[in-house]
């Protein structure tokens, strides 16, 4: 009898350490789960800006200078990261609504937007210029487009300033900038006001029918969007920025998209 139970206690000692073994199985995966738990940012931005966003044709994947910067923030601060696309116009309110974390998409600082995102630092220099038919000898900047007919992206800088000189009624808005240069080159309009690096790509791209004239427009400066009042996100993202900054990776993204050192 004594020995039976003995056998019996045996087998629940045994019972026991495999279940705890199973245990320990269980905790073993518990690294895998943090990992797994990285916070994630989810950046969107309108994709159709080539040098700073824009869809790798042969991919199907985002590309671009904001795509890596943004990438590199995040590996930085140790956050996985999501891209998404949307219209520009749509951007400010995807944000506010919660559907995405932060905006990077060349937007420019103003003090419109600061009423209703928060920015982090700049991380971009630019400016406006106007663009013509290369055949175009009338047209030599902005002070010559009254009256014009002028193409924008909607909802832009560019757009803005187009107000600013002509009427309404002469500017024909795109959902792209793209689109808006393509009016251009194919002669539906006499001229396109957009960011100066945007511009310049879609004539390096080969697009010689179309040159740029007179001045770059005032300093703009892009920043990061974020939701009004989320500050722990700036400074994650200012912290991130910095540190490109400081060990390089920043100049070898910028070289990479610019062909040239940052300004
Ligand atoms: N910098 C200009 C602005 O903020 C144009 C930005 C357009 N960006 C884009 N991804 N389409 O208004």
């Amino acid at each position: 009898m004594k020995k039976s139970i003995k056998f019996i206690g045996l087998l629940a000692l045994m019972l026991a350490l495999a279940v705890s073994a199973v245990g320990c199985g269980g905790s073993d995966k518990e690294p895998a789960k943090d990992a797994a738990a990285k916070p994630k940012l989810i950046a969107a931005a309108d994709a159709t800006f080539a040098p700073f966003e824009f869809t790798d044709t042969s991919t199907g994947k985002y590309i671009g200078f904001d795509v890596e910067l943004i990438q590199a923030i995040c590996d930085e601060i140790g956050y996985e990261m999501e891209f998404r696309s949307m219209g520009f116009d749509g951007l400010i309110a995807a944000l506010q609504a919660n559907q995405i974390d932060a905006v990077v998409s060349a937007m420019t600082i103003t003090e419109k937007r600061k009423a209703e995102v928060d920015f982090s630092d700049p991380y971009y220099k630019s400016g406006l210029i106007v663009a013509v038919q290369a055949k175009n000898n009338e047209i030599k900047g902005f002070d010559d487009l009254k009256g014009k007919k002028i193409a924008v992206q909607s909802g832009t800088t560019g757009a803005l300033q187009a107000e600013k000189i002509t009427d309404k009624n002469k500017i024909t808005y795109f959902t792209s900038s793209d689109q808006a240069l393509m009016e251009l080159k194919n002669g539906a309009v006499d001229a396109v006001v957009n960011d100066y690096p945007v511009s310049a790509y879609f004539i390096q791209q080969g697009n010689k029918e179309v040159k740029l004239v007179g001045e770059i427009l005032s300093a703009e400066e892009y920043g990061i969007a974020v939701p009004k009042g989320k500050t722990e996100t700036v400074e994650k993202l200012n912290a991130g920025l910095k540190a490109i900054k400081e060990n390089g990776k920043y100049a070898e993204i910028y070289k990479k998209w610019f062909g040239e050192e940052p300004k």
